[in-house]
């Protein structure tokens, strides 16, 4: 397995965020992660890359213990992520954006400008390269934050909620870069609320509810799940439904 986590707990005061969840990731995967809001799937992220570790359980990466790792010590070993909410260097350009990803394994300006360029023309951003990244709209600034998160040249990708925002047609886009990124061989975990996201791009699908996993399985067979169907009740019911 690249990614063993196994019974994560992660505790806020009394309240526990996650509460005993395991996840597998096996190379070259593409596994969707989904939830209601408030499911724990954005904290199990930032525990499974560094971002605040659980309180209790073990994270194995490439076969070692990443536990306890910082965000840095995770990204050199080959795990990126994407946040939620972008987190943009708002005035630079959309170029040094990237290069901030690429610096991580070249310390050289000149090799950083080269990695940046390429993954700026895999994801399509090359013709905004020397434009300020804080006038980006929300399409430009979640490919800004795959860009460079793929500049970092991970194994693993996670991308929590990358999609969001996003019309139809550029999910549609976003789509087709996903299915690029893991024919480069990268393993990709996505969170996403967009079933059509997970229904299309995910081989399997894992559902958090509470801050466990309630369900996993063929993304079409977990969405159809009644369990699955209850605990979305209030929720994106009708999104799974419509999927
Ligand atoms: N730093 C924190 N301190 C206290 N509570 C937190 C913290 N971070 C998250 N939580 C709580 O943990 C729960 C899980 O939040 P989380 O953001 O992981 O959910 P999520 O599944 O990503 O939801 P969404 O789909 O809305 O992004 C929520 O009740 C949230 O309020
Ligand atoms: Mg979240």
């Amino acid at each position: 397995m690249l990614l063993e986590a196994r019974d994560l707990t992660k505790v806020f005061g009394g309240f526990r965020a996650v509460a005993g969840a395991s996840l597998d990731v096996a190379e070259g995967e593409i596994v969707g992660l989904i939830g209601p809001n408030g499911a724990g799937k954005s904290t199990f992220f930032n525990c499974l890359a560094g971002d605040n570790p659980p309180t209790t359980g073990t994270i194995r990466f490439r076969g070692r213990d990443v536990t306890q790792a910082t965000p840095e010590a995770h990204a050199r070993a080959g795990m990126a992520r994407t946040f939620q909410v972008p987190v943009t260097f708002e005035d630079m350009s959309v170029a040094e954006n990237v290069m901030v990803g690429a610096f991580l394994r070249h310390s050289h300006r000149a090799a950083a400008r080269r990695v940046a360029d390429e993954v700026l023309a895999f994801t399509g951003l090359d013709h905004l390269a020397d434009t300020r990244a804080g006038s980006l709209g929300t399409p430009g600034r979640k490919r800004l934050e795959i860009a460079r998160a793929l500049a970092t040249e991970p194994v693993m990708l996670l991308l929590d909620e990358a999609l969001a925002g996003l019309t139809p047609a550029e999910v549609r886009l976003a789509i087709e870069l996903v299915r690029r990124i893991q024919q480069r061989g990268i393993t990709i975990v996505i969170v996403e609320h967009i079933m059509e996201v997970i229904l299309s791009l995910a081989e399997r699908a894992v559902v958090f509810h509470q801050g466990r996993v309630i369900a996993a399985g063929a993304p079409r067979d977990v969405v159809d799940n009644p369990e699955v169907v209850a605990a979305y009740l209030g929720h994106h019911m009708k999104r799974v439904r419509r999927a």
